[in-house]
């Protein structure tokens, strides 16, 4: 049997519902239903998940369970959960699931029992958290790292600051000298404490930073670094017990329940550490247990690809309503787009369908104040996850009823419209689509849920797509180019224009 998915029965009846959906309007089925918000809300441990402002019936959502079966989510989903090599093209497990606990408990890679290794981890992250947090002369530390080794412990870092009792983090990824000049300018090297994060300690923006920061300590004593090439850290200067061991079996954009997550736990604690996989497991349990009908990332991956695959609609806003989760659209970009903008399937063939629309977000209320003009009355449908908040963690109780009632607003808006108004330009249409997350409170727990949430979400939407979500080769090949860029001599690679730009930037 062929693995595209577009050659499936399931896929084929879901093209011609789309076609008979057509002029579907979310106002009339909520007319028709008075229900419908209970049919189409969930609720897991503190998490509420309302899809009914979807362009979807019964009938649709039905048609694409049936295709999640069709597609082996659940078989994949067994083989992730065991531990299996599904990231092929690396011939890799993708087995971040163990970190937090979950998954097969006697799973061995590579000959290295995954239990152990994972005990060993969470003791180093204890001793080393408590030992700095207990060093009175360290208050401030520098996390060095980009993509997943700095989105993952920032975001966690900046969502719990109401539980942030330790040194200060600051989070440097970008080689502009711009960023490390600003941070380093406020700190003193006797006070600082660096945490160099690389899974293989050869990316060029975090050796660069790396090195810039050594240069201004005068010392390594106070580096650590989190690592799968242990040796590249100890050949940096970092002492063998300051180097926090990784594994290739960790991918970049989830490794922050590895020994990544160490700014987390010195942050907040190792005990809100634990308590962030505990509610990450907890989603795991779920997304294992939960049958697709009633399974919130399953659902919510079904949703993207009815829209993506049979509504042509191409982009995706996360919308927090939660000052904190600013960082959170920016780590969903990375955990999605890289993940599944792919074009080749899993078995190297090319693809003709949609894979990963763009993703984009920002903080309610801010975004109605930028771009959201667009998404209620732009030419384009934009689907959106709004994300909410029952309990806040301050006592402004105003300003959080003001917060939450603006939530509710746009999503009423983008799914209404205008109907009557007294000009023309006033009128628009609505039937925006938009699902609804509300947390009981922005707390470890409910954080670890959401963002395993949305890592069962990507995963399931790339096995319905027949791709690898675990690599990211075009990712490579610019960072081999950047290389042959800066290495000196001849250009035998660089094109035209990139031979003629270097040479204006060296005049
Ligand atoms: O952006 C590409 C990428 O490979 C990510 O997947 C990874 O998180 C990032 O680079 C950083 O890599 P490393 O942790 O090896 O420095």
């Amino acid at each position: 049997m062929s693995n595209n998915p577009q050659q499936s029965r399931e896929w084929k009846a879901l093209q011609a519902h789309a076609k008979s959906m057509s002029g579907t309007h979310m106002r009339d089925l909520f007319a028709k239903d008075p229900d419908r918000f209970n049919s189409l809300h969930l609720r897991t441990d503190g998490l509420l998940f309302d899809y009914s402002r979807n362009i979807v019936t019964s009938e649709t959502l039905k048609m694409l369970v049936d295709l999640a079966k069709t597609s082996d989510v659940a078989s994949w989903r067994d083989k992730m959960f065991a531990g299996e090599k599904i990231n092929i093209t690396e011939n890799r497990a993708a087995f971040h699931l163990a970190l937090r606990g979950s998954g097969e408990r006697s799973v061995k890679i590579d000959g290295e029992n995954i239990k152990d290794f994972v005990q060993k981890s969470l003791g180093q992250i204890e001793s080393v958290s408590a030992k700095i947090r207990d060093d009175k002369n360290i208050t401030d530390i520098v996390n060095i790292g980009i993509g997943g080794s700095d989105l993952g412990p920032r975001i966690v870092y900046e969502t719990l600051q109401s539980f942030n009792d330790g040194p200060r983090i600051h989070f440097v990824s970008n080689v502009d000298g711009a960023r490390i000049t600003t941070v380093l300018k406020g700190l003193k090297p006797a006070n600082t404490a660096f945490i160099v994060t690389s899974k293989t300690f050869m990316t060029m923006e975090t050796l660069t930073n790396a090195i810039t920061a050594k240069d201004w300590a005068k010392t390594t004593k106070n580096f650590y670094a989190v690592s799968s090439n242990t040796e590249a850290a100890k050949a940096f200067g970092i002492a063998q017990e300051n180097v926090l061991p990784m594994r290739d079996w960790i991918g970049g954009r989830t490794s922050v329940w590895s020994t990544v997550g160490l700014p987390v736990a010195i942050a907040a604690g190792f005990e809100n550490f634990k308590t962030l996989l505990a509610g990450a497991r907890a989603m795991d349990d779920h997304f294992r247990e939960a049958p697709f009908e009633k399974n919130i990332p399953a659902l919510m991956a079904l949703l993207a690809i009815w829209y993506r695959n049979f509504m042509d609609f191409r982009t995706h806003a996360i919308l927090p309503y939660a000052h904190n989760l600013r960082k959170f659209p920016a780590f969903i970009q990375q955990l999605d787009m890289e993940s599944n903008g792919k074009s080749v399937d899993r078995d190297g063939n090319d693809i003709d369908y949609k894979t990963g629309p763009i993703i984009f977000g920002e903080t309610g209320t801010n975004a109605q104040h930028a771009f959201m003009q667009l998404m209620h009355q732009g030419t384009d449908i934009i689907p959106a996850d709004f994300i909410i908040v029952k309990n806040p963690d301050h006592n402004l109780d105003d300003h959080h009823r003001k917060l939450n009632a603006n939530a509710l607003a746009q999503t009423q808006a983008l799914m209404q419209g205008r109907k009557k108004a007294d000009k023309p330009y006033k009128k628009f249409d609505g039937n925006r689509p938009s699902s609804t997350l509300l947390l009981d409170r922005l707390d470890p727990w409910h954080l670890g849920m959401l963002l395993a949430l949305y890592e069962h979400r990507m995963f399931v939407q790339g096995i319905i797509w027949n791709i690898n979500s675990f690599d990211q080769w075009g990712v490579e090949l610019g960072k081999t180019l950047a290389n042959e860029i800066l290495a000196p001599g001849a250009h035998p690679t660089a094109d035209q224009t990139t031979l003629a730009l270097m040479q204006i930037l060296e005049e």
